[in-house]
């Protein structure tokens, strides 16, 4: 019977544990979850989301306070459009997130960074630009195209000299958005360097619609992988999405996959970014308290638990403040919903009365760790620890949960050592 560990991730001559802690907005995979899968030899991700909120909180910047002194003006207004990012300030942001992280690497890993098209931020091309080249700047190993088809991105790299030797690589979640991608990026002269397929039951956005519970990822793998031996790309696939054990995983990489991207296992660790009662409200949460809604505003279906704070909080729109994911026309659909629900409750006196069901405002909610997104399989984190004497559940270390994917076999799960701290 067959480990992780018998299978290695192959970019060029060198060699990976072929385990990809795949990215998670806003700093839940911090750069200290992707620092330890690259110790351990695999890959990490960090993830460029709302970067600016970021390095205020880590590294003591004041961008969000500024951004909302220069719009201030704005608050009360529906029409967001005014408010831009400055892209010298976004550039600098991306680079201290990414450099920070990239000088305290050790290990024979690698260190990615996500990079989500659908972060529109009132100028998508403009500032999509600046994200992936202020990380190239930085010395990033590989950046991940993620939530969004991304058709335009590498032509927006091109120019950058680190276009052929930083590691490019794309999500789908279907062999189709693969094909479409190839096609518009082939005039780059430059393929992906890896393709990792998402499936229905990962955490975050979802490439599926409503209906995604009709997919399943083992399928659409088998789909992509068979597309491109025929077409003769030697492009490493890597599936995301419900790989739940080590077992799971071999599954895929006896397929022929180049390794896997796992996030849920680690949402419970100590170095992810979630606060320690959020990760507390991941273990405890049960198979029917995990939803896929259609509430963020990026029109994307996306998973959580049933109890965050999100769903239905008639917040405020902060769109002066963050506003990231407001359209090249500066829309955002949390914005209209809210704005929707205002109308029709004239007398409402106090915002804090007010539910908006039907979009929640992702900005705000995801910075405050508010909205619990989540893969479909968090009601079995349960049994990937012990139940302290408190009653509370033990915190795992990433190290723990990287070696049980990479050494366990049989469909097991290591229960860590009991740690009472
Ligand atoms: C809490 C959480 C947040 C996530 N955020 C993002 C994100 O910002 N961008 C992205 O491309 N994928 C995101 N994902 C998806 C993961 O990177 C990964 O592909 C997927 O969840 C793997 O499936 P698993 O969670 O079942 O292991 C997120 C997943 C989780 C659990």
């Amino acid at each position: 019977m067959k480990c992780v560990d018998d299978f290695r991730l192959k970019f060029g001559d060198r060699e990976y544990v072929p385990i990809m802690i795949g990215g998670m907005g806003v700093d839940i995979s911090t750069a200290d979850l992707a620092l330890e899968a690259c110790r351990l030899g695999g890959i990490g991700h960090i993830s460029d989301a709302m970067v600016k909120t970021v390095t205020d909180r880590r590294y003591q910047t004041k961008y969000v306070k500024e951004k909302l002194a220069k719009y201030k003006f704005n608050v009360n207004n529906p029409d967001k459009s005014v408010v831009q990012f400055d892209l010298d300030q976004l550039a600098d942001a991306t680079r201290m997130h990414v450099e920070s992280t990239m000088k305290r690497k050790t290990g024979d890993g690698m260190v990615f960074v996500n990079v989500m098209e659908k972060l529109t931020m009132n100028a998508p091309k403009e500032t999509l630009r600046v994200r992936l080249h202020a990380a190239l700047d930085a010395g990033i190993d590989g950046i991940t195209l993620a939530a969004g088809l991304h058709l335009g991105s590498f032509a927006l790299m091109e120019d950058h000299p680190r276009f052929r030797d930083a590691k490019l690589g794309i999500i789908v979640s279907s062999v189709r958005a693969l094909q479409l991608f190839l096609k518009k990026s082939s005039r780059t002269g430059r393929l992906p360097d890896y393709v990792v397929v998402e499936g229905p039951l990962a955490g975050g956005h979802l490439g599926f619609g409503m209906d995604w519970a009709e997919y399943d990822l083992e399928t659409i793998v088998k789909e992509v992988l068979e597309w491109l031996k025929a077409e003769n790309l030697a492009i490493p696939v890597i599936p995301a999405g419900g790989i739940f054990t080590g077992s799971d995983a071999v599954k895929f990489l006896e397929m022929g996959c180049g390794a896997v991207q796992v996030a849920t296992r680690f949402t419970v660790t100590k170095e992810c970014g979630l606060p320690d009662k959020v990760k507390q409200e991941y273990f405890k949460a049960s198979e029917d308290q995990i939803e896929v809604n259609e509430i963020s505003p990026t029109g994307y279906p996306m998973r959580m638990i049933t109890s965050s704070p999100a769903i239905g909080s008639g917040l405020k729109p902060n769109c002066e403040a963050y506003g990231y994911l407001l359209d090249a026309k500066g829309n955002c659909a949390y914005v209209t919903a809210y704005n929707k629900v205002l109308a029709d409750n004239p007398g409402v006196k106090k915002i804090s009365e007010i539910h908006v069901y039907e979009k929640t405002c992702l900005c705000t909610h995801m910075r405050n760790f508010d909205c619990w997104t989540c893969g479909h399989y968090t009601y079995r984190l349960k049994d990937t620890t012990n139940v302290l004497p408190d009653g509370s559940y033990q915190l795992l270390t990433a190290e723990h949960v990287f070696r049980d994917y990479q050494f366990s076999k049989g469909n097991t799960i290591a229960l860590p050592p009991v740690d009472n701290d």
